[in-house]
């Protein structure tokens, strides 16, 4: 090791940072005391940390601070009311859905939980519950091969899934691998705990789910038990009325945050319009 090098090695370690043999920095994670519940316990291993790369999430979509300043806009305008709607409730938790594929869930889901870490002293955890098309982790740039799926399927500790985006206050627990029979997953037994664990651990951080489609599986059913509310998005000029109507009944008596009007062309709408 060089003199530079062993000089960066010490700064590293004197912030509490190290390098994974894979090369990513880490940063000190909760670990295990008890059972499953080890992993976000205030006791400290590794979460692996990946650098925020602007130009890559601009290219996604994803929010960084060049963004264009009424986009960011639109996304603190939805962050405040949702941080209003579930700081009134004492909600902490919720799942980003819609009725059909592609009306921007995701990119909904990492943009509000960024505007959340960003702008506020709360920590958030964003979680691809999207075991069929696992796509968090693609926007943000981070390795996806492993995650919720390790967790329920395999029992691999949470402190070696989780992720930081290089951002602080934001950990993101990816979808892993894409699972055959998700319905199945989500609603057992291993889930119930897990979802248990992370709601009732640190009331003051935010949890944000990623979904499948509402209308197309189960799954987002399932979900629906398990978040305190729902944020429904719906794409400008694409998503039907009917489609609409039906993903809200389906959710019974789960209490519905709001809906999100995404994609809406510039000049033509109220908050929230993008490109
Ligand atoms: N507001 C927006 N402006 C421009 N492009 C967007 C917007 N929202 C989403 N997109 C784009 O639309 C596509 C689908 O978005 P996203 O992945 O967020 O949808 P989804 O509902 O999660 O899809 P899926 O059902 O497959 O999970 C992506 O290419 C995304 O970049
Ligand atoms: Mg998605």
């Amino acid at each position: 090791m060089s003199k530079l090098e062993k000089a960066m090695e010490r700064a590293k370690q004197a912030r509490g940072i190290e390098t994974s043999p894979a090369g990513a920095a880490t940063i000190p994670t909760p670990v295990n005391k008890g059972r499953r519940l080890e992993p976000i316990d205030p006791v400290y291993t590794q979460t692996r940390v990946y650098p925020f790369d602007k130009a890559l999430l601009e290219k996604h979509g994803v929010l960084t601070t060049a963004f264009n300043p009424i986009i960011v806009e639109q996304y603190n305008l939805l962050r405040a009311r949702v941080m209003e709607a579930m700081t009134s409730n004492g909600y902490n938790s919720i799942l980003v859905t819609s009725p059909e594929p592609e009306e921007g869930k995701t990119l909904t889901a990492v943009n509000l939980a960024i505007s959340i870490a960003r702008e506020s002293n709360r920590t958030v955890l964003l979680i691809d519950t999207d075991m069929r098309q696992t796509s968090v982790h693609r926007y943000l740039g981070l390795p996806g091969g492993t995650g919720l799926y390790e967790y329920i399927t395999k029992g691999t500790p949470l402190s070696e899934l989780l992720i930081n985006p290089g951002l602080p206050r934001l950990t993101v627990l990816p979808a892993g691998m894409p699972a055959d029979y998700p319905a199945d997953l989500l609603s057992g037994p291993a889930m119930q705990e897990f979802v248990r664990d992370v709601k009732g651990r640190y009331p003051d951080r935010y949890i944000i789910f990623d979904s499948p489609p509402i209308l197309a599986y189960a799954d987002g059913l399932y979900l629906a038990r398990y978040a305190d509310t729902v944020l429904m998005v719906a794409r400008s000029g694409s998503t039907k009325e009917d489609n609409l109507r039906q993903a809200l009944e389906s959710l019974g008596d789960r209490p519905l945050l709001g809906t999100v009007l995404n994609r809406v062309p510039k000049g033509q709408g109220p908050a929230y319009s993008y490109y």
